[in-house]
């Protein structure tokens, strides 16, 4: 687990352990293969968490449909770390997608940012491109970007844009940008207004887009994104 958390080669991290350094949950633990929780246990080494020695990795995923974002889900056919697994490091998805949902994905190993982000008072804004049964009226959209009601409370002012209707397959293609970040939102928004979504993409997290990204491949954020990440986090909504 040291190792995959890029605290250094296998070898190394055996010496760390073999010579006490290293602790699970305040315990100096010195046998090696000791087994750890890395959800659930603090390790450390010299008394710092590894969150705070290892290198942070930062990487955004153009997930496919039909790719659950957990690291683990035993009832899932595919999970994004598939999409990543050459990366060495413990990254997790930053919030959810549905599984049958497209678009940008952050992962990353740096608990400290992936809880700001999905902290309801910090979220930042995240984009849909939304195709959705059917034609949608400018009252619906209307009352889309004021708020509708949702079996767990209101949703917040949205922006919401008409792109086109296609009258080949009856349905509407709408972008939408929300703050919040609610169990399938998007998805439960459209039905509170009588259309139901066909097919949902995330086009942009935050600062972050999909420019230049194909489906299914992944890039490491720039120095300069991951610090507008965290600006954004720290002060939400700011532009
Ligand atoms: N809203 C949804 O309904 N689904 C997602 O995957 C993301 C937002």
């Amino acid at each position: 687990m040291l190792a995959a958390a890029g605290v250094g080669s296998r070898r190394h991290c055996e010496a760390l352990i073999a010579s006490g350094r290293v602790a699970v949950n305040g315990r100096v633990v010195t046998k090696l293969g000791t087994r750890a929780d890395p959800e659930k246990d603090v390790i450390s080494i010299d008394g710092k968490p590894i969150d705070a020695v290892q290198e942070k990795i930062y990487v955004l995923l153009n997930k496919p449909p039909g790719y659950t974002s957990t690291r683990f889900d035993r009832f899932a056919q595919h999970t994004v770390m598939e999409l990543v697994d050459e990366i060495q490091g413990y990254l997790y998805p930053v919030g959810r997608l549905d599984a049958d949902t497209s678009g940008a994905l952050l992962l990353t190993n740096d608990g400290e940012l992936a809880n700001l982000l999905t902290h309801p008072s910090h979220q930042v804004e995240k984009t849909y491109l939304a195709t959705v049964k059917g034609r949608i009226s400018s009252s619906s959209l209307d009352h889309l970007a004021r708020g509708v009601n949702l079996d767990d409370g209101p949703t917040a002012p949205a922006k919401v844009k008409l792109i086109s209707y296609s009258d080949a397959d009856n349905t509407s293609a709408v972008e939408i940008t929300i703050h919040e970040g609610r169990k399938r939102q998007v998805k439960r928004m459209f039905q509170a207004v009588g259309h139901r979504v066909v097919k949902l993409t995330r086009t942009r997290f935050g600062c972050l887009d999909l420019k230049g990204l194909p489906e299914g491949e992944h890039r490491f954020l720039t120095k300069k994104e991951v610090a507008k990440l965290k600006r954004l986090a720290r002060h939400k909504n700011e532009p």
